[in-house]
């Protein structure tokens, strides 16, 4: 089964042709970071106009790459929820016109899904159930994936999600948007313990997380040095946030793992390329006996063949859409309402 997969969620046009699930046949991402990167963070409306103008070319572009026309189509997979809502009504009113037109199912597809199946790709023997620590720009959960359509939540992020906390702190230490990236790369040198920051603790659910506090201590901690006329390391000082918050997520992913029995961890979301977080998760995981799954890199951030790997999945569950699909800005990963 091939299924066109469409994805406008955030800043990323992408569109691709995936068949059953796991083999991507094409995977067109066309970004717009150079256009937000002047404003520091994504701006929605720019992101929708941008997606208007770039769908029609992405989608053609995808069906050329995989040398198939639209007859050789069998659905249509777009994601629907969670996301800036402007960005993805073009992508879904896009596939419903599409669908309409050429009479193929429309699969809506949630985004975070999607995420977590790009593990399927990259690794095309795993199948659920396993636990999976889905970190993007706006969302940290810790859940339990019991089938391709089943998912539990078992911790999430009470504020602020990780990416965004290492995008603020990448902005006040004067790098450029998107931050986590750039994070990464200027502390590769730095001294992880240099610079201490408290352990988020978080009342209630053992395993849910919390970044806000982190992210103002560290961005006081430029303020304060500022005002000092003290210098600040930028490579000790990212080194240090990024040891803070991948900590947190190891360690509650590693304790969630113990309790609920699970020997398959996966990772997923654009965090899930900081290199910190994966060499950490890969030590634990080889010393305590878990099978660790994480997204290529190319995997790891917003595309469409993730999403053509999840919407099969959805198809074979009986999740299809009709005309009436909308868009929406939040959608929990485990209650899927169309
Ligand atoms: O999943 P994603 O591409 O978009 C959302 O669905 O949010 O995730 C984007 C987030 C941003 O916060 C970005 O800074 C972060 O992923 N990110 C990273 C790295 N690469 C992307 N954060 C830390 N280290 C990285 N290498
Ligand atoms: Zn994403």
């Amino acid at each position: 089964m091939k299924i066109l997969a469409i994805e406008s969620s955030c800043d990323e046009t992408a569109a691709a042709v995936v068949e059953n699930g796991r083999k991507v046949l094409s995977n067109v991402i066309a970004s717009q970071v150079e256009s937000h990167i002047i404003y520091g963070g994504v701006v929605p409306e720019i992101a929708s106009r941008m997606h208007a103008e770039a769908i029609s070319g992405v989608v053609k572009e995808a069906l050329d790459r995989a040398g198939v026309t639209l007859d050789d189509i069998d659905a249509l997979g777009v994601t629907y929820a969670p996301g800036l809502i402007g960005a993805l009504l073009v992508g879904v009113n896009f596939a419903k016109g599409l669908s309409y037109a050429c009479g193929k199912p429309l699969i809506p597809t949630h985004h975070l899904r999607s995420h977590i199946a790009a593990n399927y790709i990259t690794s095309p023997d795993l199948e659920p159930p396993f636990l999976c620590l889905v970190v993007s720009g706006g969302h940290s959960h810790i859940v339990a994936v019991k089938d391709y359509t089943d998912f539990k939540i078992i911790g999430k992020t009470r504020d602020d999600a990780a990416g965004e906390c290492m995008d603020k702190v990448a902005r006040t230490l004067g790098l450029d948007y998107p931050g986590g990236v750039n994070l990464d790369r200027v502390s590769k040198n730095g001294d992880p313990l240099s610079y201490k920051f408290p352990r988020p603790r978080v009342e209630g659910s053992k395993y849910d997380l919390s970044f806000s506090g982190l992210k103002t201590a560290v961005i006081n901690t430029v303020h304060n040095a500022a005002q000092k006329g003290e210098e600040i390391s930028v490579p000790n000082l990212g080194a240090s946030c990024i040891n803070c918050v991948t900590e947190c997520l190891v360690s509650n992913t590693i304790e969630a793992a113990e309790e609920y029995g699970y020997k398959k961890i996966a990772l997923a979301g654009g965090v899930s390329a900081n290199s910190v977080l994966r060499r950490k998760m890969t030590e634990i995981c080889a010393e305590k006996g878990f099978e660790l799954f994480m997204p290529e890199l190319s995997l790891c951030g917003d595309n469409a063949a993730m999403v053509g790997a999840q919407a099969y999945y959805e198809y074979l569950s009986g999740n299809i859409a009709g005309p009436e699909l909308n868009a929406y800005a939040t959608m929990p990963i485990d209650n899927i309402i169309t």
